[in-house]
């Protein structure tokens, strides 16, 4: 039934996406919003990012998902827009406006040889992996005692935290249980996170840096290669201004003056160091680094000077980029759709009418959950004040879209659906005294939303 009022599809269920919904059915404007996900559960990077022991951070979703009240927000869930999917051309024919918050799921590239080895991964894999993300349900390279995290953001510091905990300390969280028992059978003892700048550079946020010290049998070791004695550590101290960087500079300055404890395990924080090459021939046996030296302006430069870490495995987390949307405008150098007050723009500057972006596929892919509220209410304004000037779609009637998805044989899933796979979750976290534990496995996960026993065809 065509309820008269304009329809908008908003693509993608992360942070971004449930703000602009939130933001849009607040309005005085009444307007009906399908928030679409290719995966049957919503939150994006909440529940497929955040890492497992930030159990306060996931709690947002209890804001994220107030929209899909009764009557309300509709989620359509497991739906791919684009390539592989659904296209975009085609949902147009059922929406007045698009709003896509697809985020940036792409690993960026070191570009250095070997990186195509077995071992060698980005931080999307791994963090799926012990997210439960239903794409990567193969386990990485863990039979080997040490690893390398390349990067200075906030993503290395979760992937070496998560590997540096006792499995026993990941086990009241959501983690699936094949990825407990892959952290069992794994010999991991040391991570090397290979910064390619210096302390005062590092993007880590301060509250996230110290808590590698909290970890129950691991300790933070500060590298004092003669460039950074813990001596040049208190000099910076003295110098640095800026509150973060001098936050960060004080627990760096401790662990550097601390004596080595008896933990069994180890996370080296390694500073100017750049990647060169990844050694192997089956798979990664090494890494080479430069070490780097910094010009006034803050840039590295290589010094010449390599050394070799014996490593079995390699984690990119050097930031990430988005796949560009079949249809849209795409900055290749951003890896966003260029857009204007969420409005997106072809490369004259023009608007593209009844089309829009929020969240990282609109800013890039930095910034907190909380970051994405502000670009997704200016997103929603600018949705809202265009309403009246668009055309309507050509199948208003909400039935047709199911139409279009059977044509496609897509069996999409509403929230109650989504709300039997939370449920089955909880259920199974009770069993091993955590809030919940992912299923991972995309068939079951079909199975229990649409309330199949395993192994049932969800179809
Ligand atoms: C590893 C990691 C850990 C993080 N941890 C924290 C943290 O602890 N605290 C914090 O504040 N911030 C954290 N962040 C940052 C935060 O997660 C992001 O700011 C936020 O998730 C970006 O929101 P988004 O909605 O733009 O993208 P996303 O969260 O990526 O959501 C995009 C959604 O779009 C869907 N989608 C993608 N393509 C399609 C398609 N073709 N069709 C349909 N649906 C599609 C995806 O399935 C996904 O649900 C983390 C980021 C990463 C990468
Ligand atoms: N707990 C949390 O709040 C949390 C957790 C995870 C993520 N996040 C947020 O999510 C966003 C993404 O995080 P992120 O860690 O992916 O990105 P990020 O903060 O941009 O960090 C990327 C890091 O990769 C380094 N790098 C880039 N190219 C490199 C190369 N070729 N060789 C070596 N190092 C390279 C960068 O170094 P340079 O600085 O030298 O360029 C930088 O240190 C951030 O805003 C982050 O704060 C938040």
């Amino acid at each position: 039934m065509a309820s008269g009022r304009p329809r908008v599809a908003v693509v993608g269920a992360g942070p971004s996406g449930l703000y602009a919904a939130a933001a849009l059915v607040a309005s005085e404007t009444a307007v009906d919003v399908d928030v679409l996900d290719r995966l049957p559960a919503p939150y994006g990077l909440v529940r497929y990012g955040v890492a497992p022991d930030h159990v306060k951070m996931k709690s947002v979703i209890r804001v994220l998902g107030r929209p899909f009240g009764p009557g309300e927000v509709r989620f359509v869930g497991g739906v791919r827009i684009g390539e592989g999917g659904i296209p975009l051309a085609a949902l147009r024919e059922h929406y007045t406006a698009v709003v896509h918050a697809v985020g940036s799921a792409v690993d960026r590239r070191l570009g250095i040889p070997g990186e195509d080895l077995p071992g060698s991964t980005g931080s999307g894999a791994i963090v799926g992996w012990y997210c439960g993300h239903p794409d990567h349900v193969a386990a990485p390279l863990l039979d080997t005692p040490a690893v390398a995290v390349v990067g200075a953001g906030n993503v290395a510091l979760d992937v070496a935290r998560v590997l540096a905990r006792t499995p026993d300390e990941l086990a009241s969280t959501d983690v699936p249980d094949a990825v407990l028992d892959a952290l069992r059978l794994g010999r991991v003892r040391d991570v090397h996170v290979l910064i390619r700048r210096g302390p005062q550079h590092v993007k880590f946020t301060p509250v996230e840096l110290r808590q590698l010290g909290d970890l129950a049998d691991a300790e933070v070791v500060v590298h004092d290669d003669g460039l950074l004695a813990g001596g040049a550590l208190d000099d910076l101290l003295e110098t640095v201004t800026d509150r973060r960087e001098r936050a960060n500079l004080a627990a760096l300055a401790e662990w550097a003056h601390a004596t080595p404890g008896h933990a069994t395990r180890r996370i080296h924080l390694r500073f100017l160091r750049s990647p060169v090459r990844i050694l192997g021939t089956d798979r990664v046996t090494g890494i080479v680094v430069e070490r780097t030296a910094l010009g006034a302006d803050g840039r590295v430069r290589g010094t010449g000077e390599e050394e070799t870490l014996d490593v079995g495995l390699v984690v990119r987390a050097v930031g990430y980029t988005a796949v560009p949307i079949a249809g849209l405008p795409f900055d290749p150098d951003t890896g966003t759709v260029p857009s204007v007050a969420g409005r997106v723009v072809d490369a004259a500057g023009e608007v593209v009418p009844g089309e829009y972006v929020t969240g990282w596929i609109r800013r890039g892919p930095t910034g907190v959950i909380g970051t994405n509220k502000h670009d997704a209410v200016e997103t929603a304004a600018s949705v809202l004040a265009d309403l009246p000037a668009l055309p309507p779609p050509a199948h208003p009637d909400a039935d047709d879209l199911a139409a279009l998805l059977d044509a496609h044989g897509v069996r999409p899933v509403d929230w109650t659906a989504w709300l039997r796979l939370d449920a089955e979750e909880i259920r199974l976290g009770a069993a091993r005294g955590a809030e919940r534990i992912k299923v991972a496995d995309l068939q079951e996960m079909l199975a229990a939303v649409h309330g199949l026993p395993a192994g049932g065809d969800p179809r």
